[in-house]
């Protein structure tokens, strides 16, 4: 089928298709996601030399983030009729974040992908974001030099750690030295009345501008809420919330099938011990049997090295690793000793 509908892009004159970048509307929502799949599946049978069943393993990325972010969602489209790109963008307070971006393979390498990027960078721009963000592909010349073309800078590795959850013994603690006095405990976000999911985002807003000025995850939590497509667990010591993290279940949301995904952990910076991550994601597993699911997928960015060692303490292995790249102010915001899990994806 691609062989003929997309055939070089070129018209039956052999000219370069119109191609216009615009907003998505309700009604692309399911063509945005075809061509996100596609586009991956396609990248990943050329990586890997076997198609994927599916490039994402049930992961979702479209519907939600376009009901959370609409604004920053774009497509590029052909004649008026055809969508051939996407690029969904969101942002957390100050903090920009792209991706993914998608181009139909056959329309590559015509500025379709560098436009969509533009306007995702403009949206940024409106929005006051003043670091942007994104991950790549590390091994591939052609997105450093795509994205080196708008600014971006190759940090660290992004690695995509897993642990099954569903057999071997209870993980012992390596971490912990003495027992502890108050316990820490895990409530559930979507268990509290609204005036203290309120308060919670209050507080919650507090710790992730103590780890990057100007950083809100609030709609990232609100979303996860409303459409019910996972939870945000919040580590509290006596009532105080010390950390949390937002959590997609296998379903319409960001995690793959069988697994829990952390899309965003923070343990507020003067709470950082190690042993409070490590107790932090023994909970996170907790919640992960309460759900039946197999496995729990944390990401974490390398230059968070405490946090990186204490996830390989706890059993967790890395199923792979993108680049992280970075333009804009605070460029280099990350404190190696923050316990922070975040997937710029
Ligand atoms: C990445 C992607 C969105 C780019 O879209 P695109 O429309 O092909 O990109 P553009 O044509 O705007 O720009 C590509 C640039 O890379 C250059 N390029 C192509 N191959 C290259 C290579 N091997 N080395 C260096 N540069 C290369 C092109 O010449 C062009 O630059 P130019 O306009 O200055 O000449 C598209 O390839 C895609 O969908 N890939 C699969 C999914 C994916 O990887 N998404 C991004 C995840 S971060």
């Amino acid at each position: 089928m691609r062989a003929t509908v997309d055939r070089a892009g070129l018209d039956p004159q052999g000219r370069l298709p119109k191609v216009q970048i615009r907003r998505v509307r309700k009604g692309d929502l399911s063509k945005v996601r075809d061509v996100m799949e596609q586009t991956f599946g396609d990248f990943l049978e050329r990586q890997l030399g076997t198609r994927p069943r599916q490039a994402f393993g049930g992961a979702q990325y479209v519907h939600h983030r376009w009901l959370m972010e609409p604004w920053g969602c774009f497509v590029a489209e052909e004649d008026s009729s055809k969508i051939v790109g996407a690029a969904l963008a969101v942002t957390w307070g100050t903090v920009g974040v792209l991706g993914p971006v998608a181009v139909l393979t056959n329309y590559h390498n015509q500025t379709i992908g560098q436009q969509l990027i533009r306007a995702a960078q403009d949206f940024f721009d409106e929005n006051k974001a003043t670091l942007h963000g994104c991950v790549t592909y590390p091994t591939s010349p052609k997105h450093l030099y795509l994205y080196h073309k708008f600014g971006y800078r190759p940090k660290q590795l992004t690695a995509i750690m897993s642990r099954a959850i569903d057999r071997g013994p209870a993980r012992v603690s390596a971490l912990a030295k003495a027992p502890v006095k108050t316990p820490l405990t895990a409530r559930r976000f979507s268990t509290l009345e609204e005036a203290k999911k309120k308060a919670a985002l209050v507080r919650i807003h507090r710790i992730t501008n103590a780890v990057c000025r100007g950083m809100d995850l609030a709609k990232e939590i609100e979303i996860v809420d409303g459409l019910a497509l996972g939870d945000t667990v919040l580590l509290e010591r006596g009532r105080d919330v010390i950390g949390f993290a937002i959590c997609h279940s296998p379903g319409v949301s960001e995690a793959p099938t069988g697994a829990l995904y952390v899309k965003f952990l923070a343990i507020d910076p003067p709470q950082r011990k190690p042993e409070h991550l490590e107790q932090f994601v023994t909970l996170i597993e907790g919640f992960g049997q309460e759900l039946g699911v197999q496995r729990v997928i944390l990401p974490v960015y390398a230059r968070y090295w405490v946090a990186y060692n204490v996830l390989i303490q706890c059993g967790y292995q890395i199923d792979f690793t993108m680049i992280r790249m970075q333009r804009g102010k605070q460029e280099d915001y990350e404190d190696p000793a923050d316990l922070v899990l975040d997937d710029w994806r």
